[in-house]
């Protein structure tokens, strides 16, 4: 390992610092050859087209790009079903999969079409490269395609299908072809569901394939990184939103190209806001850290939750309560295997907190657990970090987070000792055929394994101010 003393150059730290993480692989690009293939798309469409009803077509819209202000728009993100059919990365586009063959006006079978924005070079030079039809075909193997602007015209009587599944769109005002669609689709109403396509895409995406997982695991371990590196960097006087740096700049010099979600780095009183997202306060000798980050990596998403002491040790009532909620989480884990219901990590992590809370006298009955602990266990993760799922009973290949939490905030009602100590702890689950895999182990969890990666050196110390 190589260290560094307080008295080495800013500059030479910002040079080693980039060679230490170029070392140790974190300089990839997005153009690593690692992204889902158009088997992989090609064969989620047959696996809807096999969910779907006799003579039903599904119409899918891509996402949409939305304002920030003025003439700035927020970063675009694709729709996670769109990206999971196609593979395409771009708004303004429409897919239609047909349950049987669909007879185009030039006399050709197909059983799905993507309407997609046209080539267009001068606002290439602006926006960047489109696909375009070719592309489609030869990069996303996807056979029928045309260009949106098409799509208004498209020969198409939708009250000639049994059902056509679609999902209502929230930002419908914003989206040209949804609107296109609705009025096509005016004298079919009768025919319309919007209810089982999200059903459909909840059955597929809750079981992952391999490529999946691969994604997931790869979107983790970048998280595990980030959570460590700050660990080791954290101390009282620097602020949440260097905690968050730190993590964030792992994240993208390992390759994920965003977050999952907004980073929740939280200090002292903060550390009891579940999504606290403005990580602007300085942090103090005593303040606990809860820091809730994933990475996003070729749109799979990370979500892992680690709370440790700013000062680099636990207090003993810090330790008290970090210890039941480890325990709770451990009771939760054990009930991750298939077959389980999908509340059964929820309700095992709820019986020790409760059992515990009572033991230290915070609370007196168990149900009194609701003020402090207030939120579900578990959710599906993948495309989206509230992943899709049926929240029925637990299934092989699937990934579910477990993160029970004590949250006591200041004027709570038990002793002041307790006050301001918010403490979550959170894992992504594969469930197996046997026992859980926790796939964010990689990053320590006991009181013991945290301090002493405290300890460690980090290349960050170098950039103080
Ligand atoms: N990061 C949000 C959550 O844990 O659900
Ligand atoms: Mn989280
Ligand atoms: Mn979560």
């Amino acid at each position: 390992m190589i260290f560094i003393s307080n008295k080495t150059p800013k500059i030479f730290g910002v040079f080693l610092l980039v060679y230490f993480f170029s070392l140790s692989g974190f300089s990839q690009s997005l153009y690593d050859n690692d992204l889902l293939t158009k088997e992989f798309h090609s064969g989620r469409r047959e696996a809807l087209r096999k969910l779907m009803d006799d003579s039903s077509v599904a119409v899918f819209f891509s996402g949409i790009i939305k304002t920030r202000s003025n003439d700035v728009d927020y970063e675009f993100h694709q729709d996670p079903n769109f990206y999971y059919l196609t593979g395409l990365n771009e708004s303004n586009a429409i897919l239609l999969i047909f349950k049987n063959e669909f007879i185009l006006s030039d006399g050709s079978p197909t059983n799905e079409i993507l309407f997609l924005q046209d080539r267009n070079p001068k606002m290439e030079r602006w926006t960047g490269k489109l696909l375009g039809v070719d592309g489609t075909k030869s990069i996303l193997g996807i056979q029928n395609a045309a260009t949106s602007d098409a799509f208004d015209d498209f020969k198409i009587q939708f009250n000639s299908f049994k059902k056509v599944n679609y999902i209502e769109q929230k930002h419908a005002g914003y989206n040209l072809y949804y609107e296109q669609f609705q009025s096509k689709l005016s004298n079919a109403k009768i025919n319309a569901d919007t209810y089982s396509l999200k059903e459909y895409m909840a059955k597929l995406r809750e079981i992952k394939l391999k490529e999946e997982l691969d994604l997931v695991r790869k979107a983790i371990s970048i998280t595990c990184d980030g959570i460590k590196e700050a660990m080791k960097a954290i101390e009282p006087g620097m602020h949440e939103y260097d905690a968050e740096a730190i993590v964030e700049y792992v994240f993208k010099s390992k390759g994920a190209e965003d977050v999952g979600y907004p980073s929740i780095v939280g200090g002292g009183e903060n550390s009891c806001i579940l999504h606290y997202e403005s990580n602007r306060k300085k942090l103090v000798e005593m303040d606990m850290l809860v820091s809730d980050v994933g990475a996003e990596y070729h749109g799979y998403s990370a979500d892992v939750t680690r709370t440790y002491p700013v000062n680099g040790k636990f207090s003993e009532e810090q330790k008290l309560i970090y210890n039941i909620v480890y325990d709770a989480q451990a009771a939760g884990i054990a009930k991750c295997k298939p077959g389980e219901d999908f509340r059964a990590p929820h309700k095992a992590a709820t019986e020790v907190v409760q059992k515990r809370l009572m033991e230290l006298g915070i609370i007196k009955t168990p149900s009194e657990s609701m003020k402090y602990f207030f939120h579900g266990t578990s959710h599906y993760l993948g495309l989206d970090v509230h992943d899709e799922g049926t929240h029925g009973r637990l299934q092989p290949n699937s990934v579910i987070t477990v993160e029970p939490g004590i949250y006591i905030p200041f004027g709570s009602d038990c002793d002041e000792k307790w006050w301001g100590i918010g403490i979550r702890i959170e894992d992504d689950v594969l469930i197996t055929e046997t026992e859980p895999e926790v796939l964010s182990a990689c990053v320590p969890k006991t009181v013991d394994e945290i301090e002493a990666l405290m300890k460690q050196e980090s290349l960050f110390n170098l950039m103080k101010k």
